[in-house]
């Protein structure tokens, strides 16, 4: 039997004050919109705020549906829209943010398996790992170097296409 162990790194932010301006401003656009989320379901608003290599910054917000399946989280209306308008762009930080009509969010909240699954799909592609700055309601910022950090073992391209 073997073993192997890895280093998953956090960095944890008492204030978003203490980020770097681009990653406040970043932010501060995923808490934009997270008002303008459609989720009259789960009253849970999510924001999410991609920057991509260029500068240019896109935004999106989970989209519920009556038909629950239907609706999509906010990270992937970010990053598919920004990535359907720039095939060749590399996504360089994505900010998210929650709110609950329900409770109050003690931590920042972590996207979920399959946003992580995305993240890892065009972090891959552009080989540079995606900064993700994560806010709840309570203040603290949680800031990721790279999926790996969320996704270790990811599924890729090499598992299925096989290696190039
Ligand atoms: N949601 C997101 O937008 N992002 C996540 O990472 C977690 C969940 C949305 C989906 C649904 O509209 C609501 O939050 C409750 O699950």
């Amino acid at each position: 039997m073997q073993s192997e162990e890895f280093t998953i790194r956090l960095q944890v932010f008492d204030s978003s004050d203490a980020l770097p301006s681009d990653e406040k401003y970043l932010l501060s656009k995923a808490l934009e919109a997270r008002e303008l989320a459609y989720a009259p379901y789960s009253k849970f608003k999510v924001g999410a705020a991609v920057l991509l290599d260029s500068g240019i910054i896109y935004t999106g917000n989970n989209q519920e549906n009556v038909a629950y399946p239907s609706g999509l989280c906010a990270e992937r209306v970010a990053i598919f829209a920004a990535m359907s308008e720039n095939p060749k762009a590399i996504v360089e930080k994505i900010a998210i943010t929650a709110i609950s009509e329900m409770h109050e969010l003690t931590t920042p909240v972590y996207p979920c398996g399959a946003c992580r699954q995305v993240i890892a799909e065009y972090e891959f592609n552009a080989k540079k790992p995606i900064r993700m700055v994560l806010y709840g309601t309570s203040g603290k910022v949680h800031v990721l170097d790279g999926i790996g950090n969320l996704l270790p073992f990811a599924f890729n391209a090499e598992n299925l296409l096989g290696k190039k």
